[in-house]
């Protein structure tokens, strides 16, 4: 990455390495979150059924620094302007996204996040990293967020419950443009309940040329053929 791309550049170079760092707490809380959640999960049969959002409300779960630097190329290649993401936690993934569109020449993120305290942090946090004009977050459950959006969309990051996967890619899939890329994370983690999603996305009935890399917990990689 060259120094002059706005995610080598303050504020959002700090933003972001305060933002990874912190985010390393998670295994802290995951360890003291572990019997809660295995209880639960037992309960109810699944991950997504058993861990709710609000449960998880403390945690980054974040992108990786190595996934959000492909999504921020990725967005610079395609010459993304309107980007939407499924799941912004406190904003580490969509401060990669808002890097792009800002040397794209300008645009809008539209995200969205269902947790209320989080919403508050990420908003706090693009503004610290001096992006906020350029991301939109938007409050609730992304099945009722993202009906509303604008003409084309450039790209599309699932990265919220996996069970919703499928279904926020129905709602947004009309406004994709042709070439547009999904990026969808946590393959490896939750490789059976996303296997469905993967094997629609590979199969290539679904209007989409797409593999699994290895980068963090796996990333299906997806570009749409329109
Ligand atoms: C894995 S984290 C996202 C991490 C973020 N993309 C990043 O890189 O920092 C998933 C987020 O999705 C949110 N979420 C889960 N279900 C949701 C829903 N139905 N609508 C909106 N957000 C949701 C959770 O509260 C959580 O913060």
């Amino acid at each position: 990455m060259t120094a002059q791309s706005t995610l080598n550049t303050e504020p959002t170079r700090s933003v972001l390495d305060r933002l990874h760092e912190e985010a390393k707490g998670d295994r802290l809380r995951f360890i003291t979150l572990a019997p809660r959640m295995l209880l639960s999960v037992l309960r109810h049969g699944s991950f997504a059924k058993g861990v709710t959002p609000s449960m998880m409300k403390e945690c980054f779960i974040p992108l990786t620094a190595e996934g959000g630097e492909l999504l921020y190329l990725t967005a610079r290649a395609i010459g993304a302007k309107t980007i939407v993401e499924f799941g912004t936690s406190f904003a580490i993934s969509p401060l990669y996204l808002a890097a792009a569109v800002r040397d794209n020449g300008g645009g809008l993120v539209i995200g969205t996040e269902l947790e209320p305290e989080k919403h508050a942090r990420a908003l706090a946090h693009l503004k610290q990293a001096r992006l906020d004009d350029l991301v939109d977050v938007r409050l609730g459950d992304a099945m009722q967020t993202l009906r509303e959006l604008p003409g084309a969309v450039d790209m599309l990051l699932l990265d919220g419950w996996k069970n919703l996967y499928m279904p926020v890619l129905d709602l947004v899939q009309p406004r994709l443009r042709k070439g547009a890329v999904v990026v969808a994370d946590n393959i490896f983690t939750f490789r059976k309940e996303l296997r469905p999603y993967v094997e629609q996305m590979q199969s290539g009935r679904r209007g989409f040329d797409s593999t699994t890399l290895s980068i963090g917990q796996g990333l299906e990689y997806s570009v749409y053929r329109g």
